[in-house]
């Protein structure tokens, strides 16, 4: 196996910006088996749930630290009217999903229900209103209905459904893909039309609501510059500033051209390095994104939140194509590694990130076991990043110099850094993240470290024979972390990262 060297200077003592919990945010939609079947059993199922809940998939998730959870949609949120999802579970009206499968959707999970997730999750609830096919006095009333006090008309309405106590509920989505399937609509309509939603979304008694506008798909930037433009203003008198608080965009990664899909699991090296430099261009967008807020709002008042992203791949052979369910191998656990290195890179701009979707959905972190009564789940290697790299949630990102680097690897017209690293500190700890993209090299990795002394090392690895591996009921840890050897010495740590890896190292500083 060839071997390829590297060296990073790690300046420990200097304090970057802080990467935000929320960069590890989730998302579910009423999407296949998401909710149904993924976080929702149902009270009387056999599968052990709290309140229809299910237990396994709560505990697992709880390892996570999971900051907060996107619900309900996705494209799903534009056709979904909250109202159906209150009051006693036989009175809901029954919909028809046509987005996603035309299925019924029986509306027994709700608001109520995913607040009392978020609960369980000790998540903050970011819900995404429905623009498209809703009106500002739904959205606005949905609002008053989970966080006024007192006495309203949605207050008593919430109170009669069994609820006395507002929720708090810091994030809240003006509709999903306004370009696409919200609405089909142009850059300059939608951003007037999420102003004027935004206005009627109310702080209520304390609750201070972080408004997000419905951004671009990939480098849309003329979308961002029209968001900006309502947002800010420039040399205008007559409009309020933050009318609302960030823009999102969505950003998924593919083998191909971004429009034809490839399998989960079955894929060339070729797929698997173009896959890696999809998911490398994040880094591009995001800076492109920032430029344009930076020219409408350089005090980074307004966040970029990428509240959709991770990889999509053809549907697990023998399921509802448009459940979009799919494995997950070590390949997709490497996407989640680069994008959170480059997430850490842009903290201070990216202010939240939601990995697309939690469970049975595109690149899920759980996949449920829907084959008998027992369940069962199965923790994918995309999972093991989220844990591995918890401790960078509100960490202060370090600078990492890559003096000496691996060579590029050439894929097609274009080339990929082979290397990925981050690092940050936090509480007298430092972790930083490595992964070698690399199929077939070994990377000796030297890591000055910089500034402070090292007390303790903990290193973990991730990685597999291959980089099709993944987790089945049967074999449920194929890929799964391990502890790691690494040396340190005189400041300087060293370890030999295998090919397709990732590791991480927690030092603890003296
Ligand atoms: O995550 C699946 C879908 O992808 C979402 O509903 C939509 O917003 C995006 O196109």
């Amino acid at each position: 196996m060839p071997t390829s060297s590297a060296r990073a200077v790690v300046d420990l003592d200097v304090t970057g910006p802080t990467i935000s919990k929320h960069l590890y945010g989730h998302f579910a939609e009423h999407l296949g088996r998401c909710v149904y079947g993924g976080f929702w059993v149902g009270e009387e199922s056999p599968i052990p749930n709290e309140g229809g809940l299910r237990l396994d998939v709560v505990e697992a998730l709880r390892a996570l630290d999971v900051p907060n959870l996107r619900w309900p949609g996705g494209c799903f949120a534009d056709a979904y009217h909250w109202r159906d999802g209150v009051g006693p579970k036989q009175e809901r009206p029954v919909m028809v999903n046509t987005l996603w499968g035309d299925v019924e959707e029986n509306n027994h999970f709700g608001t109520h229900e995913f607040m009392a997730l978020c609960e369980l999750l000790g998540a903050d609830p970011y819900v995404n209103g429905n623009v498209g096919s809703g009106t500002v006095q739904e959205m606005s009333e949905w609002v008053e209905y989970l966080t006024r006090d007192g006495d309203s008309p949605m207050v008593r309405l919430r109170k009669a459904n069994g609820r006395d106590e507002p929720w708090k509920v810091p994030f809240w989505g003006i509709g999903n893909e306004a370009w696409g399937c919200g609405g089909h609509m142009r850059a300059d309509t939608y951003a007037e039309l999420a102003s004027r939603y935004a206005t009627f979304l109310h702080n209520h008694d304390g609750n201070e609501l972080h408004r997000i506008a419905a951004g671009a798909a990939d480098d849309d930037l003329a979308w961002t510059e029209a968001l900006m433009k309502v947002v800010s203003c420039l040399g205008c008198t007559s409009r309020p500033r933050g009318v609302f608080q960030a823009i999102s965009f969505h950003f998924y990664s593919f083998a191909g051209d971004g429009i034809s899909k490839s399998s989960a699991t079955e894929f060339t090296d070729e797929q698997y390095y173009r896959t890696m430099v999809k998911a490398a261009d994040i880094d591009r967008v995001i800076a492109a994104h920032s430029a344009v807020m930076d020219a409408y709002d350089p005090q980074r008042h307004v966040g970029l939140v990428c509240d959709e992203w991770g990889t999509w791949w053809e549907a697990e052979p023998g399921t509802n194509p448009r459940f979009l369910h799919q494995q997950n191998t070590m390949r997709d656990a490497l996407v989640a590694s680069l994008h959170f290195d480059i997430f850490h890179k842009h903290a201070a701009r990216l202010r939240m990130a939601n990995i697309a979707q939690t469970v049975n959905v595109l690149q899920a972190m759980i996949l449920t076991d829907d084959s008998d009564d027992a369940g069962g789940i199965v923790l994918t290697p995309t999972y093991h990043v989220f844990e591995m790299n918890k401790g960078h949630q509100d960490a202060a990102a370090v600078p990492v110099h890559l003096i000496e680097r691996p060579d590029r690897v050439a894929v097609g017209d274009d080339g990929l850094d082979p290397l990925s690293v981050s690092a940050s500190t936090k509480d007298g700890k430092a972790l930083v993240s490595i992964s070698n993209l690399a199929l077939d090299t070994d990377t000796a990795l030297r890591l000055d470290l910089r500034g402070r002394e090292i007390a303790a090392t903990r290193a973990r690895i991730l990685t597999a024979d291959k980089p099709q591996s993944h987790n089945t009921t049967t074999a449920p840890d194929a890929v799964a972390p391990t502890e790691f050897a690494v040396t340190l010495r005189s400041g300087e740590l060293s370890m030999v990262l295998p090919p397709h890896s990732f590791a991480t190292v927690e030092l603890e500083l003296a």
